[in-house]
């Protein structure tokens, strides 16, 4: 079985879960991207591109629910992990506070231009979207941008550059998800990682 983790924020959770769930996996190497582990094989990969890995054919993989929403991504979520949890949410600097309703015509500094641009026509707003792909918190210090979407997990990102956190998008946490045919064709395998997984959380170990 092939198991695709985020690097980042939720590389040591997911680790820990699958080694307390009896899935003995070894931390990788160096540089290393794939790891060899009796049936398992363990692949390394950006967050933002996991879900992609499982549509296409990897069996499992751990990703935020951010990335899987806004990747639109067709994978089965049997469970929501306890770990990762924090909010995608619409920050902007503090001397410049605006209601959304007001944001017209704004640039928006983001990694989640769907989710992004979702809100914003929920709202009836239109926006102009700036795509980046980390650091976003520098787009407002520096003037290309009047607001961002971003992650929010403890706040101190955006406390350290004057922004506040104005509305929060969605709730996130990290999701176990499982390519589709691999749930068909492997269906015992997949049954019993999540089982054990399950216990692990009902557990709390
Ligand atoms: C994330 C996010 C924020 C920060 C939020 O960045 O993009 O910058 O963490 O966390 P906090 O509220 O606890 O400060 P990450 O370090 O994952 O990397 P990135 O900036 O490259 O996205």
């Amino acid at each position: 079985m092939r198991i695709v983790l985020p690097k980042g924020r939720l590389f040591q959770g997911s680790l820990e879960i699958l080694t307390k769930a009896g899935i003995g996996l070894k931390s990788p190497e160096n540089r290393e991207l794939i790891v060899k582990n009796g049936r398992y094989e363990l692949l390394l990969a950006r967050a933002f591109d996991v879900p992609v890995y499982v549509e296409h054919g990897i069996d499992v993989g751990i990703s935020g629910s951010d990335v899987v929403e806004e990747r639109e991504s067709d994978v089965f979520v049997p469970l929501e992990l306890p770990f990762g949890k924090c909010r995608l949410s619409l920050a902007m600097p503090k001397e410049s506070i605006t209601d959304v309703e007001e944001m017209e015509g704004f640039r928006i500094a983001t990694k989640y231009t769907n989710l992004t641009k979702k809100f914003f026509e929920s709202k009836g707003v239109e926006v102009e979207i700036i795509k980046l792909s980390g650091a976003i918190e520098l787009a407002p210090k520096v003037g290309i941008a009047d607001a961002i979407v971003d992650v929010v997990e403890t706040g101190n990102t955006l406390r350290a550059n004057g922004l506040v956190e104005a509305e929060k998008i969605m709730d996130v946490s990290a999701l176990l998800l499982v390519n589709r045919i691999s749930q068909k064709m492997k269906f015992e395998e997949i049954n019993d990682l999540v089982l054990r997984i399950k216990k692990v959380i009902r557990e709390g170990l």
